[in-house]
């Protein structure tokens, strides 16, 4: 009995422990990731010669051209585009937003996400499993969170521009954003199963596609 108690104890610890972990630690002081390989179990391999160029970035400072039909740009600072963050478990973006503009809803399945309003005025909200909307509009200095895997969204709620810094507990967040995953998949996803969902046409849903098409 004892045993079995045991063997059941273990069996749900394998499967319990690592959706509680974020990026692994590291395991020395950088490993500079060399993205000409193929990524292996976690993240880059290190590249051999490194130097002080692989530990700062300057791709945070904009201004983005914000003249898209969101009005929000981003530019990341993760391990694909600043390889010295391999294996920190670490990463940030530049979030700018034209006024009016939006940040759609998305997730990160991969972190949590803190944030900042460096300009302007923004109403940040994150949703919860059980559909309850926290929310807020925020000032310059002013801080957000978002924990790991939550629906969430940024709306530039002033009159000019505003604009986030935003931080990631993992070098590569990944980002799930609903209208193009929903809308614009490559295959698509068949209307039957988008009409149903949203209780809608054939219509309204190949609209959404033809908007949200790669
Ligand atoms: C904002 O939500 C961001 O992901 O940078
Ligand atoms: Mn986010």
């Amino acid at each position: 009995m004892a045993s079995l108690f045991t063997s059941i104890l273990l069996t749900l610890c394998l499967f319990v422990v690592p959706s509680f972990s974020s990026d692994p630690d590291p395991l020395q002081d950088y490993c500079v990731g060399d993205l000409r390989a193929s990524p292996s179990i976690n993240g880059f391999p290190c590249k051999s010669l490194v130097s002080a160029s692989d530990f700062f970035f300057s791709g945070l400072g904009g201004p983005l051209n914000t003249s898209n039909p969101n009005g929000v740009a981003i530019s990341p600072a993760n391990v694909l585009t600043f390889p010295g963050l391999n294996t920190l478990g670490l990463s940030m973006n530049n979030v700018e937003f034209a006024p009016g503009g939006v940040n759609p809803p998305h997730s990160h399945p991969r972190a949590s996400e803190a944030g900042v309003v460096i300009e302007g005025s923004v109403f940040v909200g994150f949703l919860t499993t059980n559909n309850t909307l926290f929310s807020k509009v925020i000032n310059a200095g002013e801080m957000f969170v978002v924990p790991r895997g939550l629906v969430h969204f940024q709306w530039n709620a002033g009159e000019g521009k505003a604009r986030l810094i935003t931080a990631f507990n993992s070098q590569l967040p990944g980002a799930v954003v609903l209208p193009s995953t929903l809308f614009g998949s490559v295959p698509e996803i068949p209307n039957a199963v988008l009409t149903k969902t949203f209780r809608t046409d054939d219509a309204t849903v190949n609209n959404l596609k033809s908007k949200f098409a790669v």
